[in-house]
């Protein structure tokens, strides 16, 4: 398990393959409904700048940005800011994509809120460096401003380790390997090291990095909300705020 946590830039390699066949996956498909409970829960008005941490293709920021938000995406993979740059210009909406590692992001009080949204950077860094990541997105929200991540759920992921999986109680990562198909319909065989939390791991975390959490909820893709985390959700939403 040490190389998840040696390579937290893995994800690149999967990202340059699959390029715009990731907006393919099922767990992509509930954009709208994540975006509609975020603008509701986080309190997001029009004009307010949101940062989009792990941004992927931009479909969480575009989604955003739609609704006259200003939207600054940042992600470790080129290939996935390119599509998002792509994605942003098609539709002519205020969102900026940058090339960033989450653990270097060096705002200051800068944003009204953050989003950090499947896996987005935190829970791919391999059991080792979240407590910085979550400093460094602490940081960049301004004081009173809001935080909405999420993360894969450890309770769930042991409690329906599927054949092949495995995870390690050590850093909490979960290993698969899975066969990915590209825009193309070619097939390449990749590891996954996904790193899976507790909700109280999260708050703790997030109390750490200077958040107030309003909650960590049970949630899943497309479906989020703010019922508290039950053994069968495969996701936790962190909720919370910059201390002042
Ligand atoms: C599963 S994708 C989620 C993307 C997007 N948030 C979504 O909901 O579709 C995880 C993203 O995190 C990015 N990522 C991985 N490690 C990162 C890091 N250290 N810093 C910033 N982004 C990272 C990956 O490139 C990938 O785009």
């Amino acid at each position: 398990m040490a190389r998840s946590a040696e390579e937290a830039g893995w994800f690149n390699e999967l990202a340059a393959f699959l390029g715009p066949a990731y907006l393919r996956n099922a767990f992509t498909k509930g954009t709208e409904q994540e975006v509609e409970f975020l603008v509701g829960a986080l309190g997001l008005e029009a004009g307010e700048r949101v940062l989009d941490v792990g941004c992927g293709p931009g479909r969480h920021a575009v989604a955003l940005a739609r609704r006259g938000i200003e939207v600054v995406g940042v992600d470790l993979s080129e290939d996935f800011v390119a599509l998002a740059r792509d994605a942003a210009a098609a539709e002519e909406v205020p969102a900026r994509f940058d090339v960033a590692d989450v653990r270097d992001l060096a705002y200051d009080a800068e944003f009204d809120a953050v989003i950090c949204l499947c896996q987005g950077g935190f829970g791919l860094l391999g059991g080792r460096d979240e407590p910085r990541a979550m400093e460094r997105i602490t940081v960049a929200l301004r004081p009173g401003g809001r935080l909405a991540l999420t993360a894969f759920s450890a309770a769930f992921a042991t409690r329906f380790l599927e054949e092949g999986e495995s995870f390690d109680p050590a850093t909490g990562v979960l290993h698969e390997r899975a066969t990915v198909r590209n825009q193309d319909g070619a097939e390449q065989v990749f590891d996954l090291w996904t790193t899976c939390f507790t909700a109280r791991e999260l708050e703790l975390l997030a109390e750490r990095a200077g958040l107030d959490v309003d909650g960590v909820h049970g949630v899943a893709p497309g479906r989020y909300g703010t019922a508290p985390a039950t053994l069968g959700d495969p996701e936790l939403l962190l909720l919370g705020r910059r201390r002042c």
